[in-house]
């Protein structure tokens, strides 16, 4: 775990800042009425508390936690659900807020066990999305950022569970 070290800044903690708000922006014009927010953790924590702080009337949020990567840095296609939410989404306008989507597994899982629950909506927004690593068609209508196939880091991201309290993005290099 100590082979690999966050080198490079790929994006700031301003520019990060400043896409969160026009996503945020964006969410509150398509869903002025009811919002729910379900955000995937531990990742989307800081996306999360940024995203929410810049939209303004009512709103509601509950966590789920997944755990798609057993170790290191490769996808095993397996998702297992380690913490279901709270309440329940029927009828809800659903934003499903996850950190990055890579081969689109983890996403694909979500989103069909959201969708079985009957929200009158399900959308789903990322802060990154890395389009060359897709295995699976899913949809994303809110993308932060589409990046290279490299390994990041920060912003609630981790690698072996360290390096979420970055407040930027940052690539890891061995
Ligand atoms: P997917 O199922 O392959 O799309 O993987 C999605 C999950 O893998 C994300 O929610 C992250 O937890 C993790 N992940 C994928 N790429 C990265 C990365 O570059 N850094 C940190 N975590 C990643
Ligand atoms: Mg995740």
């Amino acid at each position: 775990m100590n082979d690999l070290s966050p080198s490079e800044i790929l994006l700031s903690g301003e520019q990060i800042q400043k896409r969160v708000a026009e996503l945020a922006v964006e969410i509150r014009r398509d869903f002025p009425g009811d919002l729910h927010f379900v955000a995937v953790l531990k990742g989307a924590f800081m996306f999360l508390a940024d995203l929410v702080r810049n939209i303004p009337g009512a709103l509601t949020l509950d966590f789920m936690a997944v755990s798609s990567y057993a170790k290191g840095t490769t996808s095993s296609g397996e998702v297992r659900l380690l913490k279901d939410l709270d309440t329940t989404l029927d009828g809800r306008n659903v934003v499903i807020v996850e950190d990055i989507v890579d081969t689109g597994l983890t996403l694909t899982y979500l989103q069909d066990i959201m969708r079985a629950r009957s929200p009158k909506s399900l959308r789903t927004a990322c802060l990154l999305s890395k389009p060359s690593r897709r295995q699976v068609n899913v949809a994303v209508e809110y993308v932060g950022f589409s990046i290279e196939d490299k390994f990041v880091v920060g912003y609630g991201l981790d690698y072996a569970e360290r390096y979420r309290n970055l407040p930027y993005l940052a690539v890891v290099k061995e």
